[in-house]
């Protein structure tokens, strides 16, 4: 099937005259594939539009936000009710305390939380939040895994245990980094390395609980539940990044999910319902690090916005009281990822499927993907073919090997249906 992109192309060729790659993130670039980007008009339910009309079954979902499908009533109506009261003051509201409280009420880890614009604020604030409350600061962080873009995080990933990290991107000074220690996903050996080398100086282990930025690398059984010992041992502070893991593969998010109780957690869009929010939060005696009660300086001049706070305390709200959507989502995360695997299989293709209740991943390479090593044995051009292949299709896919696969509740199991015969046909082709 052919679709004419010509409006999406015209607008490429616009922006990047304007816009840095023509994008506002890089990977909104087509970049890995060699495509140029389609430009969205609208979203609704599991189907994202272009601006020619192309209908698409969505499965980036704004990456991760959209669990209930886009452009839900409920969040929708929620904020257009708040926009009438004004769209930002700059002074505290009623609604962030409500927001605070919902959170902190029913997740158990979580005694105090501060919001902030987005998931790269979150973790860069948790990461001095755990530094002022434990006077050290060295972070171990794990090879593949994407803590946003703040100078610390963007550490260059290599292929083993890293004692003091090396900038990923120009523009990081050496020293933003040298206290950034990189370890190998699932290995905890490696973290128990870098721990001894450091001894009494780690002041915190950031983890994704389920690495979603390497592809889905699920975590092995008792890798969280080290950590926590780990840290305990060592009274490091446990981070789990939840931007994506939050409220969806439980309400509790990972946490909840495999039962490992983190000091601090980082959440981003997901608390938005898809407009820029983030917050970190956790053990209150870390918290009231954060000023203006204690000396960890953190601020923002939107932060707690109120439209942002109605769409995603709606959403939050939601979510609880249908925690039926879980279960759900696991059954058609199943559904999608268990058929992709046993269509591969009948091909005779040795690619591996990873796959985590609503969040899944094609690697298309014959090795076990446990790590960020492994994850890059895969077969970008083969990616990019199938990639391509989808999109001609209707399945929008996210645009690159090591991203990850979102389903809502909006993607019912006819849709899924569909996209399985759209992916026997690439895999045939
Ligand atoms: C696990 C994780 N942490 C942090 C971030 C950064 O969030 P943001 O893009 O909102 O700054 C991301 C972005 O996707 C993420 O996946």
């Amino acid at each position: 099937m052919t679709k004419s992109v010509a409006l999406s192309e015209a607008l490429f060729e616009r922006a990047v005259k304007r816009i840095p790659g023509g994008v506002n993130s890089p990977v909104r670039a087509y970049g890995a594939i060699g495509e140029s980007p389609r430009f969205i008009d609208r979203a609704d339910g599991c189907y994202i539009y272009d601006v020619d009309g192309n209908r698409y079954i969505d499965y980036i979902d704004s990456w991760g936000p959209m669990i209930l499908g886009h452009n839900f009533p409920a969040i929708r109506e929620s904020v257009v009710k708040a926009c009438e009261k004004g769209l930002s003051f700059g002074c505290a509201t009623e609604i962030e305390v409500e927001m605070a409280e919902f959170i902190c009420v029913h997740i158990p880890h979580i005694e105090m939380i501060r919001m902030v614009n987005s998931g790269t604020e979150a973790v860069m604030s948790a990461v001095r939040a755990a530094r002022g409350y434990t006077g050290r600061n060295k972070i171990i962080k794990f090879a593949g895994c994407y803590h946003g873009h703040s100078d610390a995080m963007l550490v260059s990933a290599g292929s083993g245990v890293m004692t003091s990290g090396v900038p990923d991107s120009a523009g990081v000074p050496a020293g933003c980094t040298q206290d950034t220690m990189t370890a190998v996903y699932n290995d905890l050996d490696s973290v128990r390395l870098l721990m001894e080398q450091a001894k009494g100086e780690v002041a915190a282990v950031i983890v994704e609980p389920v690495g979603a930025n390497m592809g889905v690398v699920p975590p092995a059984k008792g890798f969280l539940e080290g950590l926590r010992g780990l840290c305990d041992k060592e009274q490091a502070v446990l981070i789990f990044d939840e931007v994506i893991t939050g409220f969806r593969l439980a309400f509790g998010g990972a946490a909840e999910y495999f039962d490992v109780k983190p000091d601090l957690v980082t959440y981003g869009k997901i608390i938005g319902a898809g407009m820029p929010v983030g917050a970190y939060g956790g053990r209150r005696e870390i918290m009231e690090m954060v000023s203006p009660v204690g000396k960890v300086y953190q601020a923002g001049t939107l932060s707690g916005n109120p439209i942002a706070m109605a769409a995603g305390l709606t959403q939050l709200k939601y979510l609880h009281s249908h925690q039926e959507i879980y279960k759900d989502l696991a059954e058609k995360g199943q559904k999608l990822y268990g058929s992709m695997e046993r269509m591969l299989r009948e091909r005779g293709f040795g690619y591996q499927v990873n796959h985590i209740s609503s969040l899944g991943c094609v690697f298309f390479t014959d090795t076990a993907v446990t790590d960020y090593q492994s994850a890059k044995t895969s077969d970008t051009a083969a990616f990019a073919e199938y990639f391509k292949a989808m999109l001609g299709m209707g399945i929008h896919l996210a645009p690159s090997q090591f991203e990850a696969m979102f389903l809502s509740a909006a993607h019912t199991d006819e849709v899924i249906s569909e996209t399985l015969e759209a992916a026997g046909k690439c895999l045939d082709a």
